[in-house]
This record gives C-alpha cells, structure tokens and sequence, in this order.
C-alpha cells in the first residue's frame, strides 16, 4: 500500500463530503442497523455510491487510491458512527486489498479487486475453535487434489461472514507440524463455493449490526488459482503483514469512536446541573474529560505516525501494535468516564452512553487482544536491537 496517495485537494473535498454522509445519513441509521442487526441496504447502497469500499484500491483497479494516512483519517471520520458500517469495509481494505496488492499474483489482483472495489464483502478467515491467539496452530486443511485444493475445517468469529462475497481462508497446506506457520497457506474462496457454509450470527455485547460468524468448509474445493500468490507456505506471513494494516486501521476505528463518546460526556456535563450548576463546572469532572481529551490526542497522533512511517515503505508491526492498543484501552477507558459523568443515567439503554461502553469493549480483542499487541512490541523491540 505505498501509493502517493490522493490528491491533497481531492481527498480534503472527500472528506466534507464524508463529515456530513456521517452525521446525517450514518448516525441518524445507528438505531435501525442495531434493531435489523445489519446495514440497511439503503445505506450500504450509498456507501457503495461513495467509493468506500475501494478507499486504498489503486486506482487502475477502480479504487480511490488513498495512502495509509488517508485511508486512517477516511476510518477515524467514519467512525464516529456506530462499528457496523466500519467493519463492512475495513476488512475489505486492511485485509483483503492489503494481502492482494502485496501478495497476490496479477490475475488474482485483476480478478478481485475490482469487485472489491465497487462493494463486493470480503470476509478474514484465520481464527479457529481452537486458535485464536496462537493463529499459527489452526488446523484447517488444504489438500491439492490434481488441479485444484479441497478445503476442510471451520473458522471461528468471523467478521462479515454472513454477507461475504469472497473469504480469504487460512489453511494447512501440508500435515507437517514444524515449523508450524511454514504450511499455512490463503486462499481466496468465493463464498459461493460448493461446500462452504455460514454458521448463525453470534449474538454479541456490542456492536450489534455486524455480524460474526462460523465458516464451516466440508470438501470445498477451488482451484489451484485461488492460492494467495500462488506459493504455498506464504500464508501465515501474508496474515500477519494484512493484520499491521488492519491494526493500524482498528486504531484509527476507537480513535473516532472515542472522539464521539466524548463529545457526548461532555455535551451531558454542560447541560446536567447539580448543586446549583453544570457538572461541567465541577473540577472532578474536568478531570475526566481533561485527561480523556489528552489521551485522544495522543492516540490520533500515534496513528497519524504509524500511518506516515507506513506511507514511507517501512514495516510498520511494531507502531501499528503500539496504536491498537494504546487506542483501543484508550476507547475503553473514556468509555467507562462517560458513563461515570452520567451517573445513574450511563447505566439506561435509555442513554447513548451505555451502548457506547459495550460497544466499545471489542476494540481491546479483535485483531489481536491487549495481550498480543504487548506481545508483538516486545518481540519488534527485540528484533529492533537486533538488528
Ligand atoms: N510481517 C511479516 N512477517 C511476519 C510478521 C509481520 N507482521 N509477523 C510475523 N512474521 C513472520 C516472522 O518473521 C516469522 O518468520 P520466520 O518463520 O521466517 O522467522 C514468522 O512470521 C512467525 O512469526 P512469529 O514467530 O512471531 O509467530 P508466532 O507463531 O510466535 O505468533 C503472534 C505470532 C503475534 C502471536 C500471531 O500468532 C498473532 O498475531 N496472533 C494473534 C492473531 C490475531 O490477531 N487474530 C485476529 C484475527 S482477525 C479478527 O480479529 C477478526 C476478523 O474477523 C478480522
């Protein structure tokens, strides 16, 4: 994904004309989407119309060709509505473009991107019943059989699943356990594909309008074609180098969240009287939304550097673990002070707030727990001094 990017002019035009799709078409749809558990095809419609699903496509593939900086300000202003209509495109951008531009062959980049661009939903299949955390231990299997690869095992909480077009599936090319993420193979498998089937949506905490679920693949069988840039045994660092875009860009996800949460917290303590005048004019009080506002700024400028370093051609594993987790525990964390600057009424469903603090909470486990970011740093630290 090291494009120059849109033109300054272009994308600042861009994003007025996304502040106000945001405010007057996404938000005032949150309430619908949550109670349909979906995105209203009216709204998926017009997010098509605008170009989101290609934001970082290049664009002789029908994408907008935006750079990594853009592509996290276009997230960070988008998400300021509820995750539901984030989640539908992000996966299509930091997962799939980011694995196809890097990885895949030309006609696999002629094949899809084009559909993805104009809207066509991909789903990341790399989590499992028993492999979450620990990606490299998933058991899915990739068996070639004459021409083409049958495909057998499930995959677990998958983003989008029940809508998508195309699922990029990891899987064990080879039975050989050592080392273990040297047979792991993508594939990218029309969802259509004889033998792939969708399990129920996972009912969830928060975040309800995009939905998870299980992919189940029983002797699905693509062709040779389909193997992620046509070499076995790629897989696994193919998944890691789209999870630095896809961290990058969930970072960028509880950044715009944050910011709208906040606003609320503090649109609440200037109206809310008590003793005799605003909440807002109580010093405790300013201390949460001090310190929220002060860690906002630190997340936004943390993403805005793990995008420019991006945006240079470095690897970036290391500043985007760094801005995930620092922005999702940051998400939480004012989340939870807003609530607390609602008193009783944050505990309501009657109150933004409460949804707010549930839907917040993913933000701290997709893409990679706390834990695992914590782990990567480290590792990239050492790394690092190692030269
Ligand atoms: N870019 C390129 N290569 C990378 C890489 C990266 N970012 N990260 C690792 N690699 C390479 C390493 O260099 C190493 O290569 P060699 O074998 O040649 O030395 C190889 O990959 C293995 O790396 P590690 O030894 O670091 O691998 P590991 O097995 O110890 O695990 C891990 C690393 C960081 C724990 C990894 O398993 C991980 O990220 N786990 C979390 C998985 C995750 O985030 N899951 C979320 C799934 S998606 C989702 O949430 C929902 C959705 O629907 C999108």
């Amino acid at each position: 994904m090291t494009q120059t990017g849109m033109d300054t002019d272009v994308f600042q035009a861009f994003v007025v004309q996304l502040e106000r799709f945001v405010r007057e078409r996404l938000v005032p749809a949150e309430k619908e989407t949550e109670k349909l558990n979906r995105v209203p095809d009216a709204i998926l419609a017009e997010m098509r119309d605008m170009g989101l699903f290609g934001l970082t496509m290049p664009e002789e593939y029908g994408g907008a060709g935006m750079n990594v900086s853009q592509y996290v300000e276009t997230i960070r202003i988008l998400s300021w509505a509820s995750g539901a209509f984030r989640a539908l495109i992000s996966i299509n951008i930091g997962m799939a473009c980011s694995a196809l531009v890097k990885n895949g062959t030309d006609e696999q980049r002629k094949y899809w991107l084009p559909k993805l661009a104009d809207g066509a939903i991909a789903a990341f299949a790399l989590t499992e019943p028993d492999s979450g955390s620990d990606a490299a231990a998933l058991k899915t299997s990739a068996r070639r059989d004459g021409g083409d690869y049958v495909l057998n095992g499930s995959k677990r909480y998958i983003t989008n699943a029940p809508f998508a077009d195309m699922i990029i599936v990891m899987a064990r090319t080879e039975a050989a356990a050592l080392p273990k993420n040297a047979h792991i193979s993508a594939f990218l498998v029309p969802a259509d594909t004889p033998g792939v089937s969708i399990g129920k949506p996972e009912e969830k905490l928060g975040q309800n309008g995009s939905q998870i679920a299980d992919v189940i693949l029983e002797d699905a069988r693509v062709p040779a074609a389909a193997l992620l840039g046509g070499e076995e045994g790629t897989g696994f660092k193919a998944a890691m180098q789209s999870l630095d875009a896809g961290r990058i860009c969930i970072a960028a996800a509880a950044t715009g969240y944050a910011a709208r949460i906040l606003d609320c917290g503090l649109r609440y303590a200037a109206e809310r009287k008590a003793f005799g005048q605003p909440i807002a004019q109580f010093q405790l009080i300013q201390a949460m939304l001090a310190d929220s506002k002060a860690e906002l700024y630190a997340a936004e400028c943390m993403i805005r550097d793990a995008a420019l370093n991006a945006d240079k051609g470095r690897q970036v594993s290391l500043e985007a673990s760094c801005a995930k987790m620092y922005a999702s525990e940051m998400c939480g964390r004012i989340a939870d002070r807003v609530v607390q600057i609602h008193g009783g009424a944050g505990y309501l469903k009657e109150y933004e707030a409460e949804r707010f603090f549930r839907d917040a909470r993913i933000f701290r486990i997709y893409e990679g727990t706390t834990q695992i970011q914590q782990l990567v740093i480290a590792k990239n630290m050492l790394r690092r001094m190692a030269g």
